[in-house]
């Protein structure tokens, strides 16, 4: 095999988060603005070949994971295509897919026989009303059809990912809680990020990880830590005693986790971004002919790779020549 993916802070990456459209069904408020965003063109967006190639030069430098994510990746025509390309690349173990879940209905089995390995739905409310404000105009019903329809085609393990929001839906932290006790669902809560040019307004929804602890212990629950189902990312993950299920943090302004990063994210155009926060970009479909040109962009990326998110910010705030990421959460993927 030849040299790992190592950043300048001894940091090994085996995990790369590809973002395959930046388009979406739904406008969640914590992602897009309410007037939408102006879609790249199609010419700007990375084939499935052009995806698949990259894959073959970073697999043999280690990189067996891979994520696919948007935008909604399967607005992208027949996506389970892409993961079957992906899935023959020798050295990729694990395939898994973040989606809004409501196409899953008839995608999941397609996906699953594709080569898919696992899945991460976002769901924010289980209530109708509050799920149409948050997403300005989603079914919730559709979600919960596409959980069901992953469950059925095998897809395991599923995971949900809850953005929590102050005020809006931290009154339904037990009810998501509640949802792992008998059923072999792992919900994730996560803090609500400032991204790219995501309003200002984020500070007045962020809410801290801690409140689900103490929704824990109102409920008289035991929580015990847990390994977890199989996951690249940060999630700290535990369970209600006897539960089915289980459910994790992920809070990425509170506590970082940034120390233990193994992971690279490639956008829809074609670029190589080496930290969620940082503003470097590497432009890879420019030198797509080259395998040695590609696997020389990937490791002069991570070799810029700023060690934390301060790091990353406050590198952008002194150097004149970076702007604070300006591309928002739909344009990377998460
Ligand atoms: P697995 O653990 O492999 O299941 O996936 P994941 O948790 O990495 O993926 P998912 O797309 O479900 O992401 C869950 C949340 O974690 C999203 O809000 C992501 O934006 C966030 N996240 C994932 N990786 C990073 C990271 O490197 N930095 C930050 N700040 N957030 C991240
Ligand atoms: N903060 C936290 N999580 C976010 N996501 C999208 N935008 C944000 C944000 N500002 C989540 C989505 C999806 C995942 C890819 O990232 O809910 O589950
Ligand atoms: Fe679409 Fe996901 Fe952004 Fe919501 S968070 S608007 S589902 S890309």
């Amino acid at each position: 095999m030849i040299e790992p993916l190592k950043d300048s802070f001894g940091r090994v990456h085996d995990y790369i988060r590809i973002s395959v459209t930046d388009r979406c069904n739904l406008r969640c408020v914590y992602c897009m603005p309410e007037e939408g965003m102006e879609f790249q063109p199609h010419d700007q967006i990375m084939s499935y070949e052009e995806i698949a190639a990259i894959l073959r030069v970073l697999a043999p430098m280690g990189i067996s994971k891979v994520r696919l994510t948007g935008g909604e990746p399967l607005v992208r025509k027949d996506l389970e295509n892409l993961v079957r390309m992906i899935a023959s690349i020798e050295g990729i173990q694990d395939i898994s897919l973040t989606t809004n879940g409501i196409m899953l209905p008839s995608k999941a089995r397609l996906l699953k026989e594709a080569g898919l390995t696992r899945i991460n739905i976002s769901l924010d409310s289980l209530h109708e009303e509050r799920y149409a404000r948050i997403t300005r105009g989603g079914h919730v019903s559709k979600v919960l059809e596409g959980i069901e329809a992953a469950y059925e085609a095998g897809l395991d393990p599923i995971k949900l990912n809850m953005v929590l929001m102050k005020g809006f839906n931290e009154d339904e932290i037990r009810d998501f809680i509640a949802m792992t006790l008998d059923r072999p669902l792992h919900v994730r809560f996560i803090e609500y990020m400032p991204i790219g040019q995501a309003s200002d307004a984020w500070r007045d929804s962020y809410l801290p990880l801690s409140r689900v602890s103490e929704v824990c212990q109102e409920a008289g629950w035991s929580i015990q830590e847990e390994q977890g189902p199989s996951g690249n990312g940060p999630s700290r993950n535990m369970k209600v005693v006897g539960a089915t299920g289980t459910f994790g943090l992920i809070h990425p302004v509170s506590d970082h986790f940034c120390d233990s990063c193994n992971r690279l994210r490639l956008t829809a155009d074609g670029h190589i971004k080496a930290c969620l926060y940082w503003s470097d970009e590497f432009n890879v479909r420019r030198v797509i002919d080259d395998h040695q040109a590609v696997a020389n962009l990937f490791r002069k990326a991570l070799g810029a790779k700023p060690l934390n998110h301060e790091m990353a910010l406050a590198l952008e705030k002194k150097a004149q020549s970076h702007t604070p990421t300006v591309r928002r959460m739909s344009q990377i993927g998460g």
